[in-house]
């Protein structure tokens, strides 16, 4: 029998090396002969480790399972799928993971990520290798026609960004592969890097032939060892293969990549910090223009995408772009990875088409908090998003669906917080952490965040509430619109949200206590 045990790191943050160490002692002892495949997560972490057994009526999963159960679960005949109240019957009719459309994620948790023929059995490769007989500007137009839009936060059209590249006609360019997921509640970069590593080879490979890029740089964070360790193997099964190399996949094109790791700045993040940083130098934002698509990493042109945009490119060079645009809903179209965290009772990866609502997410998909309170907010899209109430619950999951309520779906990260939560504290918070990870080339964001901070401690304190109101408002306002990226930019959104939603939460404290 074949024995699924996933090595991802959230899965092994839940004991998942505990389990597998139990599982092959427990396979010597009884003399059974077994191979166990280190798998990625199926991205339902509510029940990691979830362990799979591959039986003759297709696979088993039992879940979650801890060290101590393992004895029991051989005892129950599990490697032949037999009865335990661990046993979640076929993986695939869970009913969190049977309501996804995985598309990016199709593999991930179901193969064995270092193994290429495993990939290719199901699907990888094909893309590639219709990109390798396509002229670059075919492919460019494919990702074009596809509505595929970036999905590290800010939705710029993909196949535009590489038009832009292809159109320089500069001898060296390059892709870099932005990593450095640091929002909070999201992990789908990781988790596609340690559960489906080739995809995103794969990925970077055909943004390499469609803009004449031959070298490209993933920049991973350094809190993701694992992830740099998933990556920097699967670069180098797939020079081994040819799929990188002077000669990809013998079309006679070169290209080739490395693993790039960061020090732990939150703006490096940001393209042209990111620029900075793997050039060597302190991540500092650069002004724009000129954009990285002209004058990006050493000063030639550069593809800087998220990790999931590139890992969504294969799929649509292999079933093509009305195939992905197929999915969706107005102008975001395909398939979003959800990161549903914090106070929720089913945690986890979720991929579907753009369109269900906030709701949906949290109360069906989620299934409401994990404490059992009621659900107060959630913040949407990082540290630097907005925070929803209930009343919102109805927006879709949609860019421009979230901009008209003032707020963002970013690396569609969503951490949910019940009515214990206070919203000072939290737009408290969404100041501190700006000043903490301010690159500090600019004032508003500089200055304004620390004085944002003491706006915020003098309304808590109730010392003249009214004017600590207008002066926070006002200060939102000047790092909104005078900031030069996202990090000063955006702070204002968790802030202004939580006044503007939960406004009693505002109240000094002797006044808030008088009303409950
Ligand atoms: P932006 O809107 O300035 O740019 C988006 C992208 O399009 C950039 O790569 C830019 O270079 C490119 N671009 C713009 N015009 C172009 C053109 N004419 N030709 C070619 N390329 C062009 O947004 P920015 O500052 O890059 O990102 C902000 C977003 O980052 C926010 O929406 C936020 O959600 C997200 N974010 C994500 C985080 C994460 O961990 N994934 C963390 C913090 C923020
Ligand atoms: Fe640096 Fe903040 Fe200005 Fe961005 S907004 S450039 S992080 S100081």
């Amino acid at each position: 029998p074949v024995i699924y045990i996933p090595g991802d790191s959230g899965a092994l943050a839940l004991g998942a090396d505990k389990v597998a160490a139990s599982i092959a002692g427990e396979l010597k002892q009884r003399g059974i002969e077994a191979s166990i495949v280190r798998n990625g997560s199926r991205g339902a972490y509510f029940l990691e480790p979830m362990v799979e057994v591959e039986t003759q009526a297709g696979r088993v999963a039992y879940g979650p399972v801890r060290a101590a159960q393992v004895k029991g679960l051989f005892d129950a005949g599990f490697l032949s799928g037999g009865a335990h109240e661990l046993a979640l019957g076929d993986p695939e009719e869970i009913p969190f993971i049977a309501r996804q459309t995985r598309l990016t994620f199709a593999r991930c948790g179901i193969t064995d990520p270092f193994s290429l023929e495993d990939y290719e059995r199901h699907g990888g490769l094909a893309g590639l290798r219709r990109a390798a007989t396509m002229a670059p500007a075919q492919i460019v137009a494919e990702v074009t026609e596809s509505g595929l839009r970036g999905r590290g936060g800010a939705g710029f059209p993909t196949g535009i960004k590489w038009k832009t590249v292809l159109d320089t006609g500069d001898v060296q360019k390059y892709i870099v592969c932005n990593a450095d997921e640091g929002d909070s509640g999201t992990f789908a970069d990781r988790m596609i890097m340690e559960g489906d590593p080739f995809v995103l080879v794969e990925g970077m490979a055909i943004a390499g032939l469609a803009t004449g890029a031959t070298k490209g740089f993933i920049y991973i964070r350094s809190e993701y060892p694992h992830a740099v360790a998933a990556m920097r193997r699967a670069v180098e099964i797939a020079r081994g293969a040819k799929v990188l190399g002077p000669d990809v996949l013998g079309s006679g094109r070169v290209f080739d990549m490395e693993v790039r790791v960061g020090a732990g700045a939150y703006v490096c993040g940001e393209e042209t910090a990111l620029l900075d940083s793997l050039e060597g130098k302190r991540g500092m934002v650069r002004a724009k223009p000129p954009l990285p698509a002209h004058k990006g990493l050493f000063g030639r042109p550069t593809v800087i995408n998220n990790v999931i945009s590139l890992a969504s490119v294969p799929i649509i060079l292999d079933r093509g772009a009305a195939y992905y645009k197929d999915f969706g809903m107005g102008r975001s179209r395909g398939t979003i990875p959800i990161q549903i965290a914090g106070n929720i009772r089913h945690g986890g990866l979720f991929e579907t088409a753009f369109g269900l609502t906030l709701g949906e997410i949290v109360d069906d998909i989620g299934g409401g908090t994990a404490t059992g309170r009621p659900v107060k907010a959630v913040q949407v899209g990082g540290p630097l998003g907005a925070y929803f109430p209930r009343a919102l619950f109805d927006t879709p999951f949609d860019y421009e669906a979230f901009a008209a309520k003032d707020g963002l779906i970013g690396h569609a990260g969503i951490v949910v917080f019940d009515d214990s939560a206070d919203m000072l504290k939290q737009a408290r918070f969404a100041m501190e952490f700006c000043a903490l990870e301010s690159c500090g080339k600019c004032t508003p964001c500089r200055v304004g965040s620390t004085r944002g901070v003491e706006v915020l401690d003098r309304l808590a304190a109730g010392i003249a509430p009214d004017s600590q109101i207008e002066l926070v408002t006002d200060l939102c306002n000047t790092m909104k619109f005078g900031s030069l990226c996202a990090l000063g930019g955006f702070t204002p959104y968790p802030v202004m949200s939580a006044l503007t939603h939960f406004p009693e939460d505002f109240k000094p404290a002797p006044m808030r206590e008088a009303a409950e």
